[in-house]
């Protein structure tokens, strides 16, 4: 488990071609074993070299409008409730939103998940993914841990088979569907449709890089990573063929839904959580919000300092994901040579350790947004702040999950 900043930036970028894979092992299940997050080697360069335009700040801007209508829902539901009186139970209005957002960019499909949940086939199913699999989860974890081989011997599948099936004929009924209409959507789904049409990588999707380097790295897009070691995967960015078969089109609109939902859910709720402890703060964020006038255009939400700061530093206190992960495909000797990790052992990048020490963060546990306001920005300590993993295998979902 590592929680050093210089080791974390040299298994993650200068050596990262030794930690390129999260694991070494098959999920026994196509949903699983073609999406990005597991797939591993050469076939993972050529997936996350199609997958990241789809992320790049044009894409985003286009689809902007479809967010700002699941906000509005949002804004009804909330109106409704106050108007009622009552509570309002934030993680569940956030899942909500989540979900709207994943049902319509990813899905292309609308649906009222602030009061169909328990009847829209979709939501009950997404929900089963997270909540009904729990015991699936843990059967997982023993055999992995017993042994990664017997696992794939057993074939036992952590999603539970009629909910794949389910999403394996809803998504192929869309794309069928998509491919035959004449209209085009300005959603995920089309993105990864349009890719698969594609031979070569378009040069307008480039602009991928441009989110704020003190604070997130400059590491998000792959492409730009300078070492030897890893100039293959650079070459290979710029020529490869866009070959997305119709399973890695289903495969990777599933793990929209996997990737998004608790992740971007707990980010919100814990926002929330942080502004209603913290009045001035939340005073402030007002004044920035109000300062807009209603005008949520994708260029006014990216410029908002103040609301990026709160994100920012809700990300280091309560992050989502409190560890990343890499399997080391061969013997490595750190560089202070004190120490070599085995071949097919799992390294820990351990986030929430690093988040919470108090010599780079003073009074760690104290929510304080200042810390990520631009004038502050450059006395954080490089590789200290990883919400979003760091290096050429980080989120590549980044830009979504903060909508710049
Ligand atoms: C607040 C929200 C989110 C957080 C905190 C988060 C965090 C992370 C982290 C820590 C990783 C692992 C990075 C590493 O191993 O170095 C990751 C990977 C990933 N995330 Fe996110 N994520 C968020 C939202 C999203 C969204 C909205 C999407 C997609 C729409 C997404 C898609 C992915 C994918 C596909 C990967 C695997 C990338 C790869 O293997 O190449 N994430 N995320």
């Amino acid at each position: 488990m590592v929680s050093d900043p210089e080791l974390i930036r040299d298994m993650n970028i200068k050596d990262f071609h030794v930690f390129v894979n999260r694991h070494g092992y098959s999920f026994n299940d196509p949903l699983n074993d073609r999406s990005l997050t597991n797939l591993m080697g050469d076939e993972w360069k050529t997936m996350r070299s199609i997958i990241s335009p789809t992320f790049s700040s044009g894409k985003m801007r286009s689809m902007h409008p479809i967010i700002i209508d699941c906000v509005h829902r949002l804004d009804n539901y909330l109106e409704t409730k106050a108007m009622a009186g009552g509570d309002v139970e934030m993680k569940k209005t956030m899942g909500s939103l989540t979900m709207d957002v994943i049902a319509s960019c990813a899905f292309g499909t609308k649906i009222d998940t602030y009061n169909d949940h328990k009847t829209s086939e979709f939501i009950v199913n997404a929900k089963q993914v997270f909540c009904g699999g729990v015991w699936r989860l843990w059967v997982f974890m023993a055999l992995v841990k017993i042994s990664p081989k017997l696992f794939e011997w057993t074939g036992f599948q952590i999603i539970d088979p009629s909910v794949q099936k389910f999403f394996n004929t809803a998504i192929t009924s869309i794309v069928s569907r998509r491919k035959s209409e004449k209209v085009r959507q300005r959603d995920y789904l089309q993105l990864m449709i349009d890719a698969q049409n594609r031979k070569n990588k378009d040069t307008d999707d480039q602009d991928v890089d441009d989110l704020d380097e003190n604070i997130y790295g400059k590491w998000q897009n792959y492409g730009k990573i300078e070492t030897t070691e890893t100039s293959d995967i650079n070459n290979s960015n710029k020529s490869e063929s866009t070959g997305m078969s119709d399973a890695d089109i289903i495969a990777n609109s599933f793990l929209f839904l996997m990737a998004a939902y608790e992740t971007s859910g707990a980010l919100l709720s814990f926002l929330f959580y942080n502004l209603a402890l913290n009045e001035k703060c939340q005073q402030k964020l007002y004044e920035e919000v109000n300062g807009l006038d209603g005008m949520y255009d994708y260029e006014s939400v990216s410029k908002m300092p103040y609301l990026e700061a709160c994100i920012a530093e809700t990300l280091r206190l309560q992050p989502p994901l409190p560890a990343t992960h890499r399997h080391a495909s061969q013997e490595y000797t750190l560089d202070c040579n004190w120490l070599t990790i085995p071949k097919g052992m799992m390294v820990i990048f351990d986030i929430y350790a690093l988040h919470h020490n108090p010599e780079y963060y003073p009074n760690p546990e104290v929510w304080d947004p200042e810390r990520f306001m631009p004038e502050n920005r450059d006395q954080l300590t490089p590789y200290t702040y990883m919400p979003f993993g760091t290096g050429p295998r980080n989120c590549v979902g980044m830009r979504k999950a903060i909508g710049s």
